[in-house]
Parts: structure tokens; C-alpha cells; sequence
């Protein structure tokens, strides 16, 4: 058996199988490339599902991380560390916001969105006791844990994991009628990915999400934006609502905010909104440890000078244009997304979008394949236009095209 056999085998054996890889075994990898055990090189169109929107090693993450590995990584919210004032100062000013309650993956920040909602909807809004209701779209991917599947359209994602937390009324997404019709007066929000990422990279008709924020206001509902993966520079502005001129009530943030480092997750709101909470309420060990601290802070100061939006924005331009012009021949049925992020419908006869993405793999190129034929491509942000090109070109040459 080669390393790479060898290696998954070992893996197969030992881990639970909830996930189908491709057979490849990274040992390292730096900036838009990755090396397998065996010296192969890929370029990675996937980024972590978008944590690593800096790249891989990027070097100013890694010295911010290093730095702090020397000097304290973790107190828990028992005590105060002096990284913590600065991480929620610097964030909740980029979101244009006031106040922050770090997590640490995406499912846990959206669960904290979730349990905010509640809480707010009964001590501000007044909503009756044990009535509240969130209004969420269908295919929908907002996390994993028993209370968000119990939200989820996908039967993969939700069979055999009942019984179901109730509360939440699932409206198909972009339809603004239906999310009028499902509003009653204990809606206390609106849960939403302002793009869809799982779900294939699907952009909501125009006029959708400004809707919902219109809708929101006028109910005095919580718009919260689950921006874990549109989020952070993925789509050419600091947040896809931005786009749409939209700000949300709260914003969801997870994936790059920990630089592909560690995983750093928030809510980001107003006083009044996170201000429910009392001690002893909510909280997590490792939520704001230093350690996730110091990179987040990095990775805030690196998105406030806008070049990495305004990388995503020109390169996004160009990746768009060239998977467009493949629209035309057959090959590929439809193209989406925003920025540098798309979701490519490849005819399905010329296979499923696994196959498509084995083969790429043989041809040195890594991306994830989502429901059926569709494959996701989301390079990190500091991807060269060369390197993207040259990722561009085996696509072609995989689907023939
Ligand atoms: C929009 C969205 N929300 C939430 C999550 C869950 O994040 P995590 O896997 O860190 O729990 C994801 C992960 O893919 C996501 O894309």
C-alpha cells in the first residue's frame, strides 16, 4: 500500500465515518497549496469551507498566534485576560455594532443567536413563555447540533437525530410573502445566510434580504444574519448583506474570524439585544481565550484596511467571468455566488460533482463537491490570479470544455 493508502486505512479504521474525504493525506500546506505525504502539490479551491479565507500559514496569524502561545492561552471567563476587552472592542467595530459574545465553533454561535432571540424576544418584546418562534429558510445550513437540525430541510443532516426542538417555522427561501405569511407576534427573529453556501452557493433574488430587513423592523422581529461563511471578506465586502446595503440586528460570525488557526465564533449586536444575558446564563470555557483572542484581533485588523475585500471583489470578477463563459458550451449548467465564492451546476452527464471532484483531485486541484452535481469553489482571498487561472484551466479540461 502507498503512504497516502496506508494513511486512510489508518483513518477509516479509527474514526467515526461521518464524512466521505477525498483520498488525500495533507502534511502541509501554504497559502493556496497544499502537499500531501507523498510531495503532491494542490492548489486548494475550498479553503476550509471558507475558515481559511488568509490562506494557509498565513504569516501574520502565525506569529499573532506564537506570540501568544508564550504568554497565556487560556484563563476561561472566570477572570478577566488582557487580549479580551480588545477582541470584542475591535469586532463589534467592524460589524458597526456595540457588543460581542464569543463561541467558539459556528454551531454554537448560532445556538447562542438562537437561545439571544428567546431570551430577548421574552424580556424586551414581551412574548408569552415557552412561545417564541424563529423563522428560518429551507436548505438552510446554519450547524449540527440537535436544535439546529431540528431546523434543517436536508433529511441527511436531520434523520434519526429526533426528537426535534420546536420553535421554528421553515419558509422557502427568497420568498418575502411567505416570510410575511409565517410572521405572527411571538416571531422574535428571522435566522437567515444572507447567501447559501451548503446549499449550492444560492443568492437570493434581488430585493429579497433588504424585504427582510424592511419586514423585520416593521414587526419588531431580530434580523440575524448567519454570515459564518459568507462573511469576512468571502464575497468582496465584509459581510454579503453589505452588497444589499442591509445591516441585521445580529450578526453570526465563525469559520475565518479564527483565521483557519482556531476556532473563533461570535454574536454581534446591540447592548440592548446581547445585554439580556445575566452571569451564569450562557457561556463557554473556551469561548474568548486569549490564544483565539490574539488571532481574531489579527485577522480584524487585517479586514479593516479592505484589501482582502477588495482582492475577493477583483478576482471574484474574473473567476465569475470564466466559469460564465463555460455556461455557454454545455459543460456547466449554472453558475452562482458572489465575490470569490461559486457554486457550478456541471451537467450531470458528465458525472456527479464527487466525480468531477476526483478528478480534479488526480489533476492537483482540491474542491468539495455539494448535492448532486454541483461543486463549490472558494479559494482563499490571497489566491494569485496565475494559481486561480491554473485551477480554472483543469476545470476545463475536466469537463471537456
Ligand atoms: C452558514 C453556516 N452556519 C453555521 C455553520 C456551522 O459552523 P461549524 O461547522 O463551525 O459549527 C456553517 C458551517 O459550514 C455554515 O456554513
Amino acid at each position: 500500500m502507498s503512504t497516502t493508502e496506508t494513511a486512510i486505512a489508518s483513518a477509516e479504521a479509527h474514526s467515526a465515518h461521518n464524512y466521505h474525504p477525498l483520498p488525500v493525506v495533507v502534511a502541509s500546506a501554504e497559502g493556496a497549496w497544499m502537499t500531501d505525504v507523498e510531495g503532491r502539490r494542490y492548489l486548494d479551491l475550498l479553503a476550509g469551507y471558507s475558515a481559511l479565507n488568509f490562506g494557509h500559514g498565513n504569516r501574520r496569524l502565525i506569529d499573532a498566534a506564537k506570540a501568544q502561545l508564550d504568554r497565556v492561552t487560556l484563563t476561561s471567563r472566570a477572570f478577566f485576560h488582557d487580549r479580551f476587552a480588545d477582541f470584542c472592542t475591535e469586532l463589534a467595530a467592524l460589524c458597526g455594532m456595540e457588543t460581542v459574545l464569543p463561541m467558539n465553533t459556528g454551531a454554537e454561535a448560532v445556538e447562542t443567536a438562537v437561545k439571544t432571540a428567546r431570551k430577548w424576544g421574552y424580556r424586551v418584546k414581551g412574548v408569552p413563555d415557552g412561545m417564541a418562534k424563529i423563522i428560518v429558510a429551507s436548505d438552510n445550513f446554519h450547524g449540527r447540533t440537535t436544535t439546529i437540525v431540528s431546523f434543517s430541510t436536508d433529511p441527511e443532516a436531520r434523520a434519526d437525530f429526533g426528537p426535534y426542538t420546536p420553535g421554528f417555522e421553515i419558509v422557502p427561501y427568497g420568498d418575502l410573502t411567505a416570510m410575511r405569511e409565517a410572521m405572527t407576534e411571538n416571531t422574535v427573529a428571522v435566522l437567515i445566510e444572507p447567501i447559501q453556501g451548503e446549499a449550492g452557493v444560492l443568492v437570493p433574488p434581488a430585493g429579497y434580504l433588504p424585504g427582510v430587513r424592511e419586514l423585520t423592523r416593521e414587526r419588531n422581529v431580530l434580523f440575524v444574519a448567519d454570515e459564518i461563511q459568507s462573511g469576512l471578506g468571502r464575497t468582496g465586502k465584509t459581510f454579503a448583506l453589505d452588497h444589499e446595503g442591509v445591516v441585521p440586528d445580529v450578526y453570526v460570525l465563525g469559520k475565518a474570524l479564527g483565521g483557519g488557526v482556531v476556532p473563533v465564533s461570535a454574536v454581534v449586536s446591540s447592548a440592548e439585544v446581547l445585554g439580556v444575558f445575566r452571569p451564569g446564563e450562557h457561556g463557554s470555557t473556551f469561548g474568548g481565550n486569549p490564544l483565539a483572542c490574539a488571532v481574531a484581533l489579527e485577522v480584524i485588523a487585517m479586514l479593516r484596511t479592505g484589501e482582502y475585500q477588495a482582492r475577493a471583489a477583483e478576482l471574484g470578477d474574473h473567476l465569475h467571468r470564466e466559469l460564465g463563459l463555460l455556461t455557454g458550451g454545455g459543460a456547466v449548467e449554472a453558475v452562482r455566488g458572489r465575490g470569490l465564492w461559486a457554486g457550478v451546476d456541471i451537467a450531470p452527464a458528465l458525472g456527479t460533482g464527487r466525480e468531477i471532484s476526483e478528478k480534479l483531485m488526480e489533476r492537483g486541484v482540491l474542491v468539495k463537491d455539494t448535492h448532486g452535481s454541483t461543486i463549490r469553489i472558494a479559494p482563499p482571498l490571497v489566491i494569485s490570479k496565475e494559481d486561480l487561472d491554473w485551477g480554472l484551466d483543469r476545470l476545463r479540461a475536466v469537463l471537456g470544455a
